[in-house]
């Protein structure tokens, strides 16, 4: 060490100044990276997941029987957990609990109510209320949400489209949170999971309200988090890239986790003081070198154009659909495009612009 630190004290001592002051800007540089590296090999991988019991002998899924959502049901139930699972599809519902039943969790139960977030009026929301107030929930996850059929510009957009993604991907967060914080405060203890996304921390062209609306959910946790963690309550915020679900229409990959790998890393997350999270840890990796390495200018015309690629492919399909002639079912795609975005040497990926 020292036949090492003393060459290097002389040589900074005899140097000119501008040469000091650029080892010493690297040196700041190198700590700093060396300890969000460290940090985050603490957080992902050997900080102890918080007991979720702890907070209650409920929790309370939105979005239930299918993806993400489902994933949680099943994350929860085998850690002891009982599930009120929440959806539109009644069948499906009662299809999943019986599911559940058949896995002989301990002392685990569950519930089901159904809600169509489309239309989360007044006499909705006292009904869910009503049918879970006795149940001591400590776990909350607004998992339900929705994208765009495929990209498109907003103009395009059918009124109907606009309406219900702002229903299931701002109301439905809002409501519940609503519905359920004060009880959760009153009992001093509960923890709130709003699922975000990737799109909400990035431009998203022709994705415009899909993106504004998850950022609207990371504002909203973050100020949430604060006003009720005195209280016993957090609040975070999960912002995925890719899981390969029906919304996705992705498959797995290296990238692309299926719900159940990316629920299992999210589970080291919730009750930690931490208001917004990327669970998956190749998410966080290729965000920070976006976050970092990449121009926002080179991302953003890199969107634009895949997303201009794929409302082609979308209206040609919706054409077909009005023609009566059933369109193929869509492959899922190969490549997650955040990864593809840095394939500078593909030709096939050239970056067009408007
Ligand atoms: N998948 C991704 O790559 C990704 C990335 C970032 C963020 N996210 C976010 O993660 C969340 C879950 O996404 P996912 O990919 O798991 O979705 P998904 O596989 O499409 O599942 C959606 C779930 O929501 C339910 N649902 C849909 N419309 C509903 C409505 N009007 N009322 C009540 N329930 C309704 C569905 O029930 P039915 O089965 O009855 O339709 C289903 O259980 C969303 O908020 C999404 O924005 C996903």
């Amino acid at each position: 060490m020292t036949a090492f630190v003393t060459p290097f004290l002389e040589s900074f001592a005899s140097a000119g100044l501008s040469v000091q002051l650029c080892i010493l800007v690297g040196l700041v540089v190198v700590v700093r990276t060396a300890k969000e590296i460290l940090e985050s090999i603490y957080v992902y991988f050997l900080r102890p997941a918080k007991d979720l019991k702890k907070l209650g002998e409920w929790a309370l899924v939105t979005g239930a029987t299918d993806g993400i959502g489902k994933a949680y049901v099943y994350a929860l139930a085998k850690r002891g957990i009982s599930v009120v699972m929440v959806s539109r599809t009644e069948s499906k519902l009662q299809a999943l609990k019986e599911e559940m039943e058949e896995k002989k969790y301990d002392g685990v139960s569950y519930k089901y109510v159904v809600v169509d977030y489309s239309n989360f009026d007044e006499t909705v929301r006292n009904h869910l209320y009503n049918e879970t107030k006795d149940l001591d929930i400590g776990v909350l996850v607004n998992n339900v949400g929705m994208s765009y059929r495929y990209p498109r510009y907003f103009h395009e957009l059918k009124s109907e489209e606009v309406d219900q993604l702002t229903e299931l991907n701002i109301s439905s967060t809002t409501w519940m949170t609503k519905l359920y914080v004060e009880d959760m405060a009153k009992r001093g203890r509960g923890t709130i999971i709003n699922l975000s996304s990737i799109a909400g921390l990035f431009t998203q062209p022709l994705l415009a309200q899909y993106g504004a609306s998850k950022a609207f959910i990371e504002k909203f946790s973050r100020s949430i988090h604060v006003e009720y963690s005195s209280r016993g309550v957090t609040c975070q915020c999960h912002t995925p890239s890719f899981v390969a679900t029906k919304m996705s229409k992705m498959r797995p990959s290296a990238t692309v986790p299926t719900p159940e790998e990316y629920v299992e890393m999210s589970m080291r997350f919730i009750g930690h003081d931490d208001p917004v999270v990327q669970p998956f840890w190749l998410h966080a990796t290729l965000c920070w070198v976006f976050y970092n390495f990449i121009p926002t200018n080179y991302m953003v015309a890199y969107y634009l154009s895949t997303a201009i690629k794929f409302r082609k492919k979308g209206m040609q399909k919706d054409e077909m659909i009005a023609k009566g002639i059933k369109p193929q079912k869509t492959a899922h795609k190969r490549v997650d495009p955040l990864l593809e975005s840095l394939m500078f040497w593909r030709k096939d990926l050239k970056v067009k612009g408007q």
